[in-house]
């Protein structure tokens, strides 16, 4: 009956931190997946989130299905976070924000919209992106194609070639952006790109999709939602799929959002409205549990500035392992340019190294890297830092 099923080859990630998981080395050492180790190698449980769990224990009652939309208080503090307190946007009425399984659940429900809406469209992402958002997009039935991104030369962002690309693209494209922190290289807009490129959107009439997993990781998190301000501001209609994995270290709780700015209310409740249906068609409502804990966090105003202080807490830590990273790179390989460590924003480095280094790395090594040369920061520490840098250098020599 199954014999036409092919064998998986697994998830360029998710399959390496298996991998990882099933090394019965000691000193190995995961720089795989996007996830936020401390100093002591491990997923810290946050204590904002600890004592909101207590709180929504506390006054659980019935376990009733969620609307399909969600929790009406996530969805709520979701916007303020997102577009701030003060968003003409959201005071209008014109976006509208649904709960999702994961950011990664955003773009499933976000992907399947636009294929029924605009199902000519096709979907544009930075060359490289993620590896998981061709395979997402392409499950919604999109087409999936590039535009300029990475220059592997500096290490830094070919913004010319990219605004060139979209300036020309189809209109009505969806135009995949990292709003900050960008997976997997670390390159990111400044505020001026971000500037420039609004005008080649509205012009081409491009539909902004933003993927907003790293809130707080690399400026801060107001200032790393500038993207999805400054289009709500100058009056596009755009989507965003954010995330509270790695903000508050709840990813197995899969809490997420999609909020798509509507032209208008009148709007808004059309898409709300097929959003839900699109929602029902896929999971028919999210869960309860994760949702509560990101809304009690974010409303209490005593966890609410606990929070904020722990994000800056682990975006310091990263900042720290980016550093020492760079200083003993540079002083092991004195003639090479490691300051991309130092530039990149967020969690990723796109360090260079080839498939076939990164694979001497995990096997000679134990240091675990995605084949890309995607390597995560804030897997490193203080005790494994200099371990990882000696490896690298041994590989590079
Ligand atoms: C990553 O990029 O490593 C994370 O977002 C985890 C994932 O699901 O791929």
């Amino acid at each position: 009956m199954f014999q036409h099923v092919e064998a998986y080859p697994g998830d360029p990630i998710l399959s390496l931190n298996e991998a990882f998981g099933k090394d019965p080395r000691t000193n190995k050492i995961n720089l795989s997946i996007g996830i936020y180790f401390d100093d002591a190698g491990k997923i810290p449980m946050l204590p904002s989130v600890r004592t909101a769990e207590h709180k929504v224990v506390a006054d659980a009652g019935a376990r009733p299905y969620l609307p399909m939309e969600g929790a009406a208080n996530f969805r709520t503090a979701v916007q303020e976070l997102l577009f701030g307190a003060d968003s003409a946007a959201v005071k209008a009425g014109r976006v509208v924000t649904i709960q999702a399984v994961g950011s990664s659940g955003g773009l499933k429900v976000g992907g399947d919209f636009i294929k029924r809406y605009f199902p000519t469209s096709t979907m544009l992402v930075s060359d490289p992106t993620w590896d998981n958002h061709k395979a997402v997009f392409e499950g919604c039935g999109l087409t999936v194609k590039t535009y300029p991104y990475y220059d592997a030369a500096t290490g830094g962002l070919r913004f010319d070639a990219m605004i060139e690309a979209l300036k020309v693209a189809e209109k009505k494209s969806i135009v995949l952006l990292h709003a900050c922190c960008h997976n997997p290289t670390g390159v990111d807009l400044t505020q001026e790109q971000w500037q420039q490129l609004v005008p080649v959107l509205k012009e081409r009439e491009l539909i902004a999709f933003l993927d907003l997993a790293y809130q707080g990781y690399g400026d801060g998190i107001v200032e790393d939602a500038y993207a999805v301000r400054l289009l709500a501001e100058q009056g596009l209609s755009f989507f965003v799929a954010n995330s509270f994995s790695k903000s508050m270290s709840l990813y197995g709780e899969r809490c997420g959002a999609l909020s798509v700015v509507c032209p208008d209310a009148a709007q808004a409740v059309n898409v709300l409205g097929q959003m839900k249906a699109t929602i029902r068609r896929n999971y028919s409502n999210p869960p309860l549990h994760g949702g509560q804990l990101v809304a009690r966090v974010l409303s209490d105003p005593e966890l609410r500035p606990m929070w904020e202080a722990e994000v800056v807490a682990m975006r310091d830590r990263i900042q720290l392992m980016r550093r020492k990273l760079h200083d003993v790179l540079s002083a092991k390989l004195p003639g090479r340019d490691f300051s991309y460590f130092l530039t990149q924003r967020g969690m990723f480095s796109y360090t260079g190294l080839t498939a076939e280094q990164c694979d001497r790395l995990k096997e000679e090594f134990g240091v675990y890297l995605v084949r890309s040369g995607r390597m995560c920061i804030a897997g490193l520490n203080t005790g494994n830092v200099e371990a990882t840098a000696s490896a690298i250098a041994a590989v590079l020599a």
